[in-house]
């Protein structure tokens, strides 16, 4: 293990405290020109009173400028750089031909206001790729609209609300049950949608107990949201019984797809009885995720649920692609134009190039993965496998600190922090909430077992510290720019500044 990772540190002040004034980049004597007419143009058509005399930006050269995020990027830790076993996020490295292809000018300079006639490329792309993602599903029309996974929830629950109504149930089907494994998304869209969630417990396994689901279902289920596997990485054995209780109530069925990675090519939603499943492209098809976006959560329904879909739906009649807006029962445009054209691209770049086999590969690679970690970390000291260690895990496994914390005061949160001084991103911790001091990881299809291996020796190493040392666990980060953060004035939004304004002002009055 490299504890001797050192992270480039930089004391770089943002751009606005850089003291060079009328330092610029390159100038062309031509543009300039036009620039300057251009700008005499627009100022004689703004009125005097909103005119101002400077705009106060940063004036810089451009070495400045690129030394500058140069070095932020050096103080930054990436998915290029090494593991980033955040689970449930699904961190992988996504192949960089697909980024290519989105910068592709037939792609930028597309405008979404083109005449359909002219955009057929681009909507035959969109048809098949809905088409392909409704083959991986088994569902039977997708919409590509929403722009998250969140989003694609909040779509899914209204397609849901939409056909109670029209069965002239909408007031009487007000219940969303939702186990308390979920992810916290699934019950903030539900009840944005106007639901009340109902939580059911998870059991001793961490699956679904049916007799607790049986007892919880009634004439006010709407539906019942899941991911399966569920937020442990493991698979609901009893999913075609949870389904039949369910739909004997008069429910729906929810598939939060977000691990979809897997079981690709395994076993679909819709073989499972889901009727509505939403998928997170920016996670399992070649976008990465984070960072605020561009995301993509296609939500696909089964048939009689598909006069639900968002409009418009991209069809293909008569030899022409086309945007169809002819569908009087949709809940209506849940995004403005039709959704992340780019992550579309690498979507369909990144299923075209591995084919069915290609994908199934994937899914069996993430899940040997997950289990591999799961195999080296057990019995290790002060880390425990709740529910079942024995029994395998699909694409991530969660763990706990418990033992570690109530034998040395070394918390998940310090064995995270920890992770940082060997240069490898921690796993997602404290979540899911049934998991005590969780340290949840999801290695992801993309690391090789020289990376896994690192990051078994560090967690193994950061045990040793913590029953030997555990101060220098808790002080941790130590080898990183930042070191170690108050992380309740992190997280407080009056202590975050998030724009110049709000920097300076803190800096003014501290
Ligand atoms: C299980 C699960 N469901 C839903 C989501 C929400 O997806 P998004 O972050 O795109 O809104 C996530 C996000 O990580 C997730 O892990």
């Amino acid at each position: 293990m490299s504890t001797t990772f050192r992270q480039a540190r930089w004391n770089e002040p943002s751009l606005f405290e850089y003291n060079g004034r009328g330092r610029i980049g390159h100038v062309v004597p031509e543009a300039e020109k036009e620039i300057k007419k251009d700008l005499g143009d627009i100022t004689n058509l703004v009125p005097a009173s909103l005119l101002r005399s400077s705009l106060n930006l940063p004036e810089l050269s451009e070495v400045e400028v690129v030394r500058h995020y140069i070095r932020l990027s050096q103080t930054n830790y990436c998915v290029d750089l090494g593991i980033y076993p955040l689970g449930s996020c699904t961190m992988k490295y996504n192949p960089k031909i697909n980024d290519s292809i989105v910068s592709l000018d037939s792609a930028t300079m597309m405008h979404p206001y083109q005449d359909e006639s002219t955009a057929q490329g681009s909507l035959e792309i969109m048809y098949k790729l809905s088409k392909w993602l409704a083959s991986i599903t088994g569902t039977y029309r997708v919409t590509l609209q929403p722009a998250a996974g969140a989003h694609g929830e909040y779509t899914g629950v209204l397609i849901i609300r939409a056909f109670h109504r029209a069965n002239k149930e909408g007031d009487k089907r007000t219940e969303m049950i939702i186990p308390d494994s979920a992810h916290g998304t699934n019950p903030a869209s539900a009840a944005m949608a106007g639901f009340s969630i109902v939580v059911l417990p998870s059991g001793k396994d961490g699956c679904i107990d049916v007799e607790g689901l049986k007892s919880v279902v009634s004439e006010k289920t709407a539906g019942l949201m899941l991911t399966n596997p569920n937020t442990l990485g493991i698979f609901e054995k009893d999913i075609r019984e949870i389904a039949k209780v369910v739909h004997e109530a008069g429910g729906l069925l929810y598939y939060d797809g977000a691990n979809l990675n897997a079981i690709l090519g395994k076993v679909r939603p819709g073989d499972m009885g889901f009727d509505v499943v939403h998928l997170n492209l920016h996670k399992t098809f070649s976008t990465p995720h984070g960072g605020g976006g561009p995301g993509s959560g296609p939500v696909g329904v089964c048939r009689a649920l598909d006069r639900f879909l968002p409009i418009p739906v991209v069809d293909y009649r008569a030899g022409e692609y086309c945007l169809d807006y002819d569908r009087p029962e949709s809940i209506g445009k849940v995004k403005g134009y039709y959704g992340n054209f780019g992550v579309f691209l690498r979507s369909f770049a990144y299923i075209l190039s591995l084919g069915s086999e290609g994908l199934e590969e994937t899914s069996e690679i993430a899940t040997l993965n997950a289990n591999y970690i799961a195999k080296k970390l057990l019995g290790v000291r002060g880390y425990a496998l709740p529910y079942d260690p024995g029994k395998p895990r699909k694409h991530e496994c969660v763990f706990s600190a418990t033992p570690m914390a109530s034998d040395t005061g070394v918390r998940a949160l310090n064995v995270a922090k920890r992770l940082l001084d060997s240069g490898m991103h921690p796993p997602t911790n404290y979540f899911p909430q049934i998991v005590d001091e969780a340290l949840m990881i999801e290695p992801t299809d993309t690391e090789t077992k020289e990376e896994m291996d690192r990051f078994i020796d560090a967690m193994k190493q950061i045990s040793e510290e913590a029953y030997n040392t555990p101060q220098t666990v808790m002080s941790s980060p130590h080898n990183t720019t930042v070191t170690k953060i108050d992380e309740v004035k992190a997280a407080h939004p009056k202590t975050m500044a998030l724009s110049w304004k709000m920097y300076k002002q803190q800096k003014s009055n501290p």
